[in-house]
C-alpha cells in the first residue's frame, strides 16, 4: 500500500527533505501542498506530512491555503508521521512550532501518530512541537540552517524507525 507524503516549501529545504525520505522509503507519492487536491489524502491509510515553521511560529504558506481543509478531514484508521523544519538559532522560541500545530490538528481528528523522535542533540528556548512529557518531537526535527550535516543520518534514522510501522 502506497503512502503519501505531502509537504509545503517555500525555500525548497522541505522539498529536498522530502525527496530523500522518497528515495529511502518504499512506495511514497510525494505531493507538493501548493498544487496537490487535499482530497488526495482519501486515497490513503498512511501518510506523512512535511511542514516548515515561517515568521516567528507561523504555518508555512502553501500550508495555510489548505489548513481549513486538512482540519475537515477524518483521519480515524489513518497512521501519520510529522517532518519539522526550523532554525533553533535563529527562532529558538518558535522553533518547529508548525509541526505541532499541524500535529494537534490530525490527532483530533482521530490519527494514530508513529515516528516521535528525541529531542537530544537540539537546543531551542520553547516548541510547540514537543511530546507532553517534553523529552520528544511529535515528528522528525531537521534543522538545515543550524545542523545540515546532521540531516542526513537523521533522515536515514528516523526512516528506518518508522519503516516498521509504515509496512505493518
Ligand atoms: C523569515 C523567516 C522566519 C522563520 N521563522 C521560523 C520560526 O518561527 N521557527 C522555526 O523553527 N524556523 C523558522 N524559520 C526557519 C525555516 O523554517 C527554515 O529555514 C526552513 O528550512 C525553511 O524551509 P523551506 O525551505 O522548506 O521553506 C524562519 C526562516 C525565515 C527566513
Amino acid at each position: 500500500m502506497s503512502i503519501a507524503l505531502f509537504y509545503g516549501t517555500t525555500t525548497g529545504n522541505t522539498g529536498d527533505i522530502a525527496e530523500k525520505v522518497s528515495e529511502i522509503l518504499e512506495d511514497i507519492d510525494l505531493f507538493d501542498v501548493a498544487d496537490s487536491p487535499v482530497s488526495i489524502l482519501d486515497n490513503y491509510q498512511k501518510i506523512i506530512f512535511a511542514i516548515p515553521t515561517w515568521d516567528y511560529g507561523e504555518i508555512q504558506e502553501d500550508w495555510q491555503e489548505i489548513w481549513d481543509e486538512v482540519s475537515e478531514c477524518d483521519f480515524t484508521g489513518k497512521t501519520v508521521a510529522f517532518i519539522g523544519l526550523g532554525d533553533q538559532y535563529g527562532y529558538a522560541e518558535w522553533f518547529l512550532d508548525a509541526m505541532g500545530l499541524l500535529h494537534d490538528v490530525v490527532v483530533a481528528k482521530g490519527a494514530t501518530i508513529i515516528g516521535h523522535w528525541p529531542v537530544e542533540g537540539y537546543e531551542f528556548d520553547e516548541s510547540k512541537a514537543l511530546t507532553a512529557d517534553k523529552k520528544s518531537f511529535v515528528g522528525l526535527a531537521i534543522d538545515e540552517d543550524c545542523q545540515n550535516e546532521l540531516t542526513d543520518e537523521r533522515v536515514s534514522a528516523w526512516c528506518l524507525q518508522i519503516a516498521e510501522d509504515l509496512y505493518a
